[in-house]
């Protein structure tokens, strides 16, 4: 048992992620008109090295020309084994306006990828007197990433955000699998004549909730790659929701919809959030600890449970 406060993650809604690449400026104002939370315009894999000059200057120019409402603005960048990240930092600090809310750092391996990041958007931020700090999400979707994960959590005051991404940690684990997330073919347990498939991305999604939570960030499932399967997505959201993950990609406008949905708390579970939190208050009252809620006990981890969803649904209102 840990004597200290387990610390929040950031109060803001992180339900949807939509991108799209920052070569493809046609599209960001249907981005900035989305019902998605996050916006991430991409210099990352979306992207042709041919063309990373031309969407870094893309995307700096939309930040400060298109009116995001008060979506949560990221743009990812390329990753520390490439040539491009540095440039990606330099020129979006220097050149882009203030309305930059977050970078996305991927295919982060251990803590000093996020130190190194924070130097450089450091000393860039005070060379240009920017006055909004630039937060941090991170993707895991390496070996090594997964095999860091408590450390890169807890590698910067900047991160709010770590997602897994699932095609690149697939490759990087040398798993045989086929779909970017979601069910996998041969995924299976085998029993009286009948396959009963199981979830290879669920030990992944746990590590990442585990160490997001223990240090105040937001857990994050990542793409879902057929976008023609709605309730492929639905049932990946589903499960990424239960085991404690409060969003997830949109790598197609369509897919906007769905995440919403499974994320948004309903009105039936806040209704019942609150009645819960009644009865305990009641039950505090009497001077009891524990109490009977529709034939249930609810005690003080029930609380926590119901604080939660309530949080949740007045953060989503009041976005
Ligand atoms: N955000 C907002 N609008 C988008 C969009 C996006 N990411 N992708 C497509 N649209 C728009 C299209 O412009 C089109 O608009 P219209 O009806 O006004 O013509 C509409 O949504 C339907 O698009 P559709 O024809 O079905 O898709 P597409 O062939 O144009 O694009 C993808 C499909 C997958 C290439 C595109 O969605 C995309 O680039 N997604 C993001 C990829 C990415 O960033 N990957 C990196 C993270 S894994
Ligand atoms: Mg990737």
């Amino acid at each position: 048992m840990s004597f200290r406060i387990q610390p929040a993650a950031p109060a803001r809604p992180n339900r949807c992620q939509l991108f799209g690449p920052g070569s493809r400026p046609a599209i960001f104002e249907k981005m900035a008109a989305s019902a998605a939370d996050v916006i991430n315009l991409d210099l990352e894999d979306s992207v042709a090295p041919s063309d990373k000059d031309s969407a870094r200057a893309n995307i700096i120019q939309a930040i400060g020309d298109i009116d995001w409402g008060n979506k949560f603005l990221s743009v990812r960048i390329n990753g520390l084994d490439t040539p491009y990240w540095y440039k990606d930092v330099v020129d979006l600090l220097e050149n882009a306006s203030e309305r930059l809310d977050q970078i996305m750092i991927p295919k982060v391996g251990c803590a000093g990828d996020l130190y190194a990041v924070d130097a450089l958007v450091t000393a860039v931020e005070r060379a240009k007197g920017r006055t909004k700090k630039i937060a941090f999400e991170v993707i895991i979707e390496s070996a090594a990433g997964i095999a860091h994960v408590e450390e890169i959590a807890a590698a910067s005051p900047r991160l709010q955000a770590m997602s897994l991404g699932a095609a690149d940690f697939a490759a990087s684990m040398g798993m045989q699998t086929t779909g970017i997330g979601g069910t996998q073919e041969n995924y299976y347990m085998y029993r009286d004549g009948a396959k009963h498939w199981s979830d290879p991305w669920h030990w992944a999604q746990a590590a990442i909730v585990a160490a997001c939570r223990t240090h105040g960030v937001l857990p994050v499932d990542g793409p879902f790659g057929d976008f023609s399967d709605d309730e492929g997505f639905r049932a990946q959201a589903l499960r990424s929701a239960t085991l404690g993950m409060v969003g997830k990609w949109a790598i197609h406008p369509k897919q906007v919809a769905l995440a919403n949905e499974v994320f948004t708390p309903s009105e039936a579970a806040v209704t019942e959030a609150r009645e819960i939190l009644k009865a305990m208050e009641e039950a505090k009252a009497r001077g009891e600890g524990a109490t009977v809620y529709k034939g249930r006990l609810v005690d003080i981890a029930s609380i926590k449970q119901a604080e939660v969803i309530v949080r949740q649904s007045e953060m989503i209102a009041g976005a």
